[in-house]
C-alpha cells in the first residue's frame, strides 16, 4: 500500500536517509524506532508527504506521488492519509467536535454526514461529553483523543502517528496504547507510529529500527 525506493534525504552536508526500501501493506501497524536523530520523524513525514525525498520514489496506493502536482499531493494527503503528533496542535479557538471536523470541511465533504461521523468517533474515543468543550477544558489525554478523532475522520489509509504518547503521563499513555491498537482490530487500521515506547513498539506487529541512515532491522512477528 505504501512503497518506498531508495528513499534518501539530505539537509545541506547532513545526509539522514541513505537508502530506506520498505514496503507496508494494508493493516499493517508498523513501529519505527532508534535513537534520537537517527530521522525517524523525517522518515515519517516523507511517508505522510509533509516533506519530500532528496531523491528515491514513493509509492502510496499504486499511485507514484513524484509524479503528481502539489495540490494532487494535497488531496491526497488531505483524503488518505491520517496524522497524530506529540503536541495534539488542535485549533484552540474551535470546540472538539469542530476540529474533528476540520479535515473533512477542507475536503468539502458533506457538512451534516461529516458532524455525524465526528460525533460517532467521539463516541468510540469515551469523549462525546467533551463534544462541545474547547482543547483548553480538556485534559492532556482527551486532547490527543480528540486528535485521533480528527486523524480518523476522512476514514484515512494509513494513520501515521510521531511520539504520539511522548507529552502524557503513564496512566494517559497506557489508554492511547489500547486505543491504538482497539482501532487496528476495529477498523483494520493500518498504523505507522514512531516511538521512543518499548511497550507500544512491541503492540505493533512490525518493528523497524532506524541506524545511520538505514533499515537497521525489520522485524516482522
Ligand atoms: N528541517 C531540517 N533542517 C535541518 N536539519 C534537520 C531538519 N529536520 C531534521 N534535521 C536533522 O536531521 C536529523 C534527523 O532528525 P529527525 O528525523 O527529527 O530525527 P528523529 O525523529 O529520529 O529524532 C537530526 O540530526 C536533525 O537535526
Ligand atoms: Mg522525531
Amino acid at each position: 500500500m505504501i512503497q518506498l525506493q531508495h528513499i534518501t534525504k539530505s539537509f545541506g552536508d547532513l545526509q539522514v536517509l541513505k537508502g530506506i526500501d520498505l514496503q507496508i501493506a494494508d493493516g499493517q501497524s508498523v513501529a519505527i524506532v532508534g535513537a534520537s536523530g537517527a530521522g525517524k520523524t523525517t522518515l515519517l513525514e516523507i511517508m505522510g508527504t509533509l516533506s519530500l525525498p532528496t531523491s528515491g520514489e514513493l509509492y502510496f496506493d499504486q499511485m507514484h506521488v513524484n509524479t503528481l502536482s502539489a495540490k494532487q499531493i494535497a488531496q491526497l494527503r488531505n483524503a488518505r492519509i491520517g496524522f497524530v503528533f506529540q503536541f495534539h496542535h488542535l485549533l484552540p479557538e474551535f470546540t472538539a467536535l469542530e476540529n474533528v471536523c476540520l479535515p473533512a470541511w477542507m475536503g468539502k465533504k458533506n457538512k451534516a454526514k461529516t458532524e455525524a461521523r465526528a460525533k460517532e468517533l467521539l463516541h468510540y474515543l469515551n469523549l462525546s461529553h467533551r463534544s462541545g468543550h474547547k482543547p483548553s477544558q480538556m485534559s492532556g489525554g482527551e486532547q490527543q483523543r480528540v486528535a485521533i478523532a480528527r486523524a480518523l475522520i476522512n476514514q484515512p489509509m494509513v494513520l501515521l502517528a510521531d511520539e504520539p504518547s511522548g507529552n502524557l503521563d503513564s496512566q494517559n499513555k497506557q489508554e492511547l496504547h489500547q486505543l491504538l491498537f482497539q482501532l487496528q482490530r476495529d477498523m483494520q487500521q493500518t498504523l505507522v507510529i514512531v516511538t521512543h515506547d518499548e511497550s507500544l513498539a512491541q503492540l505493533c506487529n512490525r518493528q523497524l529500527t532506524i541506524s545511520d541512515g538505514y533499515i537497521a532491522h525489520d522485524d516482522v512477528r
